[in-house]
């Protein structure tokens, strides 16, 4: 068996898309569970460059893509990366792209109103991405949601929209004094939708399971990161998903019995978009560097990522959350150039230091990092193709991390494009 998870351990935007990309080579279904276009994948390919939002990063490995039931899916951006895709001449039908029948649809209210709550908490906003993702998700659990299957039952889908629509025009324009929504207008847009994504809409974890007693080798592909996620993460700032490994089963509906292994992303040092707290955070030179060098600008809002060091507590908390088997090291080359690099082992807090995370933010505020100091290395190591050849300095890192999370370390990438890549252990081997 070889199916495995691929998860973020920080705050999103470790190269997720990268090595899902990589290691889809050796899978043949590659599966979104969670989130929805609030997601930036990127992958580069022969110097090209693909941004995914919602289509798995498997696409471009000619691999089967599913967008498992746990989504929220903006129809919308969906038809957008398809045609973005094919017009990239990427090979995208419904013989390789499935849709859950069960996934939510976010519909135009959800982000209005994803921009007004953040407009009406002013400074204490989340910084969502506002693509209406938390509105979606709050829909669900309230069970008011719309699932890809009502889009293809036109009559209840209009319906619903109506009946939905009364609730949410009512909070709009009475509560956030903003523009209604016209039910009608909205109905004719998403069953536009509709027709272009029918063949796409099927029952996702039936036809994943007939490849799984196949033998079909699964990756599932995570979206943000652990300490984004809805339980588990710096609440309230967070996403709306749950974005531990064990939503990998939920969100596409395969038990947990099917899964190998657990393989977390880390980036060699620590990135954050959005508001909340960071403990490791650099707002000097230092970061400055990091966010210039690892051109770190949102790939879905184009913000500025806020940069700082690697934090080995939130690790063992993703070592923890995910149950992780293996780790990929990702922007090791962007740590080329510092005389020295520091690693947090802990938070000192009260007279004491704690190595785990705190779930009291005003806690955490108040905790001040303690860090250890390792050797920089000067080489570029955008071309090492074995660990064995990375500067001593380079390998002492890893090991590093390596000890700190009793993980082991099985690629370390030293670049944006597939092939800059170091694989220690190939997992599907
Ligand atoms: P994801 O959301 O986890 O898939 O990550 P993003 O694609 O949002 O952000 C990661 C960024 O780092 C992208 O621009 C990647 O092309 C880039 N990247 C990934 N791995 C490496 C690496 O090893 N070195 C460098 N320099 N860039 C990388
Ligand atoms: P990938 O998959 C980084 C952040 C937003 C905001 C918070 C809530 O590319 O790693 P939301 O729109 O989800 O309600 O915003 O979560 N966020 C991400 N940050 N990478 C992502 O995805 C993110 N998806 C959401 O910036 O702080
Ligand atoms: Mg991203």
């Amino acid at each position: 068996m070889g199916n495995f998870v691929v998860i973020g351990t920080q705050w999103g935007d470790e190269g997720k898309g990268k090595i899902v990309d990589l290691l889809a080579e050796y899978a043949d279904y590659v599966v979104r569970f969670q989130g929805g276009n609030n997601a930036g994948h990127t992958m580069v390919v022969n110097g090209e460059k693909f941004i995914s939002h919602l289509v798995p990063s498997g696409i471009l490995q000619g691999k089967t893509c599913f967008i498992g039931n746990g989504l929220v899916v903006d129809p919308e951006v969906l038809v957008g990366e398809i045609n973005y895709l094919t017009s990239k001449g990427v090979d995208i039908s419904p013989k390789n792209l499935r849709i859950s029948e069960k996934a939510q649809v976010i519909m135009p209210y959800h982000k209005q109103m994803d921009l007004a709550r953040e407009n009406k908490k002013g400074e204490n906003k989340i910084g969502t991405t506002g693509r209406g993702i938390g509105p979606c998700y709050e829909d669900k659990v309230s069970r008011v949601g719309i699932r890809f299957i009502d889009l293809l039952m036109p009559e209840r889908f209009k319906q619903t929209v109506r009946t939905v629509l009364d609730e949410k025009n009512f909070q709009l324009k009475n509560y956030f004094g903003m523009e209604t929504v016209d039910p009608e207008e909205v109905i004719a847009q998403y069953l536009g939708y509709a027709e272009i994504l029918a063949p796409y809409i099927a029952d996702t974890s039936v036809e994943l399971m007939k490849g799984i007693l196949a033998d079909k080798k699964v990756l599932f592909e995570g979206a943000q990161g652990t300490h984004l996620d809805i339980d588990h993460g710096t609440y309230p700032f967070v996403t709306s998903s749950s974005t531990v490994s064990g939503n990998a089963c939920c969100g596409s509906g395969v038990g947990p019995k099917d899964i190998s292994g657990v393989i977390g992303i880390v980036k060699a040092y620590t990135t954050r978009v959005g508001a909340g707290p960071f403990p490791t955070e650099l707002l000097d030179a230092t970061g400055d560097y990091m966010q210039s060098k690892g051109a770190e600008f949102g790939a879905t809002t184009g913000r500025r990522r806020r940069c700082g060091w690697l934090d080995a507590v939130i690790l063992n908390n993703a070592v923890r959350l995910n149950g992780l088997t293996g780790l990929v090291i990702t922007k090791m080359d962007v740590l080329g150039g510092l005389d020295t690099l520091k690693i947090c082992t802990g938070y000192k807090y009260n007279g004491t230091v704690m190595d785990t995370f705190p779930t009291d933010l005003d806690v955490l505020a108040k905790c001040e990092p303690v860090y250890e100091e390792l050797p920089g290395w000067s080489e570029d190591i955008s071309t090492v193709k074995e660990f064995r050849n990375l500067p001593l300095n380079a390998k002492r890192y890893v090991q590093r991390v390596e000890e700190l999370t009793r993980v082991p370390v099985d690629i370390v990438s030293v670049g944006p494009g597939r092939e800059e890549t170091i694989v220690i252990t190939n997992p599907f081997a």
